[in-house]
């Protein structure tokens, strides 16, 4: 038996992929938030969809910058991934706060997350004002992550990554099932 799910939580049935933190940088200003509401749209060129809502402090700095990066969170890092989607980088400085380590991106000026398990750096090619929030559309510049998590071009068990149910519910991945070829 299936029931009728309130057309506000309608996204969360489909929407828990891997909990990412954003960081963005401008006016001197570095800011890192929590977001689960990113989407690949094309494979060549190699581009992916953002989620920010219109009033955030990182709206603002990818706005002003036109960069991001995209920071997999592993699940060691709950703490600070509840923590950077409560508070905003216009009232504190995340890094300083969270303790967590700015180190320098590979081709994009926005600092990466050294803590995280993987780092995926975006130019942004097209915003789009969508309702309440702003889609950002970036293309992939430079990616690195875990050699020890990320084999193969797959993420292995071990990796536990967090992926976001809504409110304060997460679950881990951790087991990865393979379908017999037809
Ligand atoms: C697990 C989780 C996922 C979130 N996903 C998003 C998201 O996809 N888009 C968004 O705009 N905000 C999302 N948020 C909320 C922002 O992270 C939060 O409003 C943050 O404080 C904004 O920070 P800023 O003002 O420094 O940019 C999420 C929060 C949590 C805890």
């Amino acid at each position: 038996m299936k029931k009728a799910v309130p057309i506000q939580s309608a996204h969360r049935i489909l929407n828990a992929g891997s909990v990412l933190l954003v960081t963005s940088a401008a006016r001197g200003h570095t800011n890192i938030m929590t977001l689960a509401w990113q989407t690949p749209i094309s494979a060549q060129p190699r581009l992916l969809g953002i989620a920010v809502g219109n009033g955030r402090f990182t709206t603002e700095l990818i706005g002003e910058s036109g960069e991001f990066v995209l920071n997999v969170a592993g699940a060691d890092l709950l703490t600070q991934v509840a923590r950077c989607g409560r508070v905003s980088g216009r009232d504190v400085d995340k890094f300083q706060d969270i303790e967590l380590t700015a180190v320098p991106s590979s081709v994009v000026g926005a600092p990466s997350i050294e803590e995280c398990l993987a780092h995926v750096e975006c130019r942004v090619v097209e915003t789009h004002v969508i309702g309440d929030h702003h889609l950002f559309v970036g293309e992939i510049v430079a990616a690195s992550a875990r050699d020890d998590l990320f084999v193969g071009g797959h993420w292995v068990e071990d990796a536990e990554l967090l992926h976001h149910l809504g409110g304060n519910q997460y679950y881990i991945s951790g087991r990865r099932v393979t379908p017999p070829e037809s």
